[in-house]
């Protein structure tokens, strides 16, 4: 695959590219192509996998990879555009050959509305660039109209988990959501909200929000 083929999606504005890329990353990015979601492919691997858990941004790949290994009958499809992280992400999966885990190297954008109503048990969505600046919000993944896509992909009753430190985007997660009628905000105590949940593992970019004394939050919904 060229590499300047991860760099063509005019309506995303974070980075595809950073430092040029080692040797060991261009090898994986090589030989872990058979990771890479087709099109083509979509309407089989949604066929034959029951529970698919979709994480938007995996960045280095840390909650996608220990999830994928602990939960080996669960379908791991990740996307995430920058292509230094993708390919970190690349060469552990065949470090650990990992089996079921799938990697759309791009925008989710360009791919979510192909994915089938009901198909998806959770999403998770762990600390998205937060665009703090007002001119800039309009750049935040989270919109109406992105939750307008997701909400029918998600099975009945299906969660989706955002995690983020930045208190700008979190009342905007909590504004849009309670907007939103049609998923409940699982928190029953603020240790639902504070804590992250079992089943996410410590990302980059909680440890950084740790070290700099921010407090990440964690809001779980679910479709009702
Ligand atoms: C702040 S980083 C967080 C990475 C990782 N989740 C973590 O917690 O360490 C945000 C990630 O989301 C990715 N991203 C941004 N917009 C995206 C989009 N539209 N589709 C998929 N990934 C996106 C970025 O490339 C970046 O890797």
């Amino acid at each position: 695959m060229k590499i300047n083929s991860f760099i063509d999606c005019p309506n995303f504005f974070g980075r595809r590219k950073g430092r040029r890329l080692s040797k060991s990353s261009e090898l994986a990015i090589k030989e872990g192509k058979k990771y890479l979601i087709k099109k083509k492919d979509l309407t089989k691997m949604f066929e034959s996998n029951n529970n698919i858990i979709l994480e938007i941004g995996f960045g280095d790949g840390d909650n996608l990879i220990n999830s994928a290994r602990l939960n080996s009958n669960f379908l791991y499809i990740g996307a995430d555009p920058f292509i230094n992280t993708t390919a970190k992400c690349l060469n552990k999966l065949l470090l650990h050959n990992i089996q079921n885990v799938a990697i759309w190297p791009d925008d989710i954008r360009k791919i979510i509305s192909y994915f089938p109503y009901n198909s998806i048990s959770e999403i998770k969505l762990l600390f998205p660039d937060p665009w703090p600046k007002k001119k800039h919000q309009k750049r935040r993944l989270l919109q109406d109209e992105f939750i307008d896509i997701i909400y029918p992909i998600i099975k009945p009753k299906g969660t989706i988990t955002i995690a983020t430190d930045h208190d700008v985007l979190k009342k905007w997660i909590l504004k849009k959501f309670q907007k939103y009628k049609k998923f409940e905000w699982l928190a029953e105590s603020a240790k639902d909200w504070q804590l992250r949940p079992q089943d996410c593992f410590e990302t980059k970019y909680e440890f950084k929000s740790i070290l700099c004394n921010r407090k990440p939050s964690w809001f779980v919904f679910k479709k009702k």
